[in-house]
């Protein structure tokens, strides 16, 4: 498994420890939460804590050739735990991933630019550390928030799910982002 750790200005992005269980199970039980980031059906009752525990026993025991690794995003001032993300679909051939990233429940913690400094961290992370070459993220057509954050980021539109996902009784788009080590690296360039 590999482990995470990356200070910015703002923020430590490091790996989840049992602390993180109480901060996942109220972010998971958010209904906004499950409106941007999931396709399971609208949840009936809360998630009981010790399914949030099952999850996150997995996280914390990926075996060492997981295709992800997971990380949590707290404040550097504060260590207040305030976002999650993970860089799924590793793939070392192909040399790509899929990321995911979330500021959780609390927003308190939306606005401020934190998933943007996580974001910009991870991105030279996949490049830099893990040398890959392509980064994808999938994200709903209504999801407002999340477009500007990756297309802020330099983040291409690449694709559309038609009709992907249900909600509010009707089929609604994803759309498939990608930022490919070519666009990023003339992006750095142009930003000197
Ligand atoms: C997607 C998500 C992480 C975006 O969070 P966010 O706080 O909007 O994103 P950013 O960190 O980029 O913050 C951007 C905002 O902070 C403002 N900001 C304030 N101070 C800033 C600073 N120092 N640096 C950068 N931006 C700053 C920006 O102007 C921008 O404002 P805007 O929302 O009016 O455009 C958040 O909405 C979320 O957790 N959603 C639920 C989960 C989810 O949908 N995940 C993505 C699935 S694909």
């Amino acid at each position: 498994m590999t482990l995470l750790h990356i200070t910015t200005e703002r923020l430590v992005l490091k790996p989840h420890t049992q602390n993180s269980l109480v901060w996942l199970n109220t972010t998971f039980n958010n209904p906004e939460e499950d409106y941007f980031n999931g396709d399971d059906p609208p949840r009936e009752s809360p998630e009981p804590l010790e399914v949030t525990q099952k999850i996150l026993d997995r996280i914390l025991n990926r075996p060492p050739d997981a295709d992800i690794i997971d990380y949590a995003i707290h404040k550097r001032d504060t260590d207040e735990l305030i976002g999650c993300g993970m860089i799924a679909h590793i793939n070392h051939y192909n040399r790509r991933c899929d990321l995911g990233i979330g500021l959780g429940w609390n927003r308190d913690n939306w606005g401020k630019g934190y998933a943007s400094e996580t974001l910009q961290a991870i991105i030279a992370y996949c490049f830099n550390e893990l040398n890959l070459n392509r980064i994808g993220a999938e994200i709903y057509e209504f999801n407002e928030r999340s477009i500007r954050l990756f297309e802020r980021n330099g983040f291409r539109r690449e694709g559309v799910f038609r009709q992907y996902i249900f909600k509010d009784g009707i089929f609604k788009d994803s759309y498939s982002y990608s930022l490919v080590r070519e666009d990023w690296e003339s992006q750095i360039g142009a930003d000197r």
